[in-house]
């Protein structure tokens, strides 16, 4: 058998836990109607019923919090979010149709997204390297890395989501002004971050002040990771990077 030389190597973690019957009936039945193919070059405004006034990517949207927070207080736009992790992308489900366990989901007529909730997110359940060449340059508003894995060890450096092949494909998908949205509790994640950056031409750092990097900004919906650094008593801090 050939391997797939094109594919990048994902470090990360595909499936945790058993996902109970509820969650995996919607990740057969419910995730098809949102879920996007990389197959071609995709045209933002076709993903939706109506075209939107802008889009957001989410990358590594994890539980989903986030995603379905901010998706439901911005009906007006359009959002892809992309996670690998089943688990994850199982919860996010969830959180848009309302379906918990125990429902009898088997005998619903058909599962749809939730009746106070705008159809405005899309999924893309693998690695976003695999979903950049189908995604058009100058097409979205704002990307989120929300707590990105961090992977401490400088001999894992390389596996750092925040590098140059992946600023390149950024900054090829953002509208100029658009904003990069990066937050990590990880202080060699911050150090990091702000250094690759400050060597990339093709974004500036916004902040003017501490207060603009150390609170959340106004629209903001608390994630999982989040909850977890400010549990294990990590200050947790929020990069807005402005495509040039
Ligand atoms: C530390 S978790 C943070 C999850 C969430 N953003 C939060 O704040 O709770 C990082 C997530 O990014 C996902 N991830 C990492 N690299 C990715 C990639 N290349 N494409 C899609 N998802 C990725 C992982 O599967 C993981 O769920």
């Amino acid at each position: 058998m050939n391997p797939d030389i094109s594919k990048p190597k994902f470090f990360g973690r595909r499936k945790g836990r058993t996902i109970r019957k509820a969650k995996s009936f919607l990740l057969d039945n419910f995730l098809p109607q949102i879920l996007i193919k990389p197959t071609q070059h995709i045209l933002l405004p076709d993903l939706f019923e109506t075209p939107k006034k802008r889009y957001c990517l989410e990358i590594g949207f994890g539980d989903g919090e986030h995603l379905a927070g901010i998706a439901k207080a911005q009906p007006d736009a359009g959002f892809i979010g992309v996670e690998v992790y089943k688990n994850g992308v199982a919860n996010l489900l969830t959180l848009l149709t309302g379906v918990k366990e125990g429902d009898d989901v088997e005998n619903a007529e058909k599962i749809s997204i939730r009746a106070d909730r705008e159809d405005n997110i899309r999924v893309f359940d693998d690695d976003v390297r695999l979903l950049f060449n189908a995604l058009p340059d100058a097409s979205f508003d704002k990307v989120f890395l929300l707590f990105p894995d961090p992977w401490p060890k400088n001999k894992h450096a390389g596996r750092r989501f925040i590098n140059p092949d992946n600023l390149k494909e950024l900054a090829r998908i953002l509208k100029k002004g658009g904003i990069l949205q990066v937050a990590t509790d990880h202080p060699i994640y911050k150090r990091w971050t702000l250094e690759v950056m400050h060597r990339n031409a093709d974004f500036r750092w916004t902040a003017q002040c501490s207060d603009d990097w150390r609170y959340p900004p106004r629209d903001w919906f608390e994630t999982k990771y989040q909850r977890k650094a400010i549990r294990e008593g990590r200050r947790p801090v929020f990069f807005e990077f402005v495509r040039l």
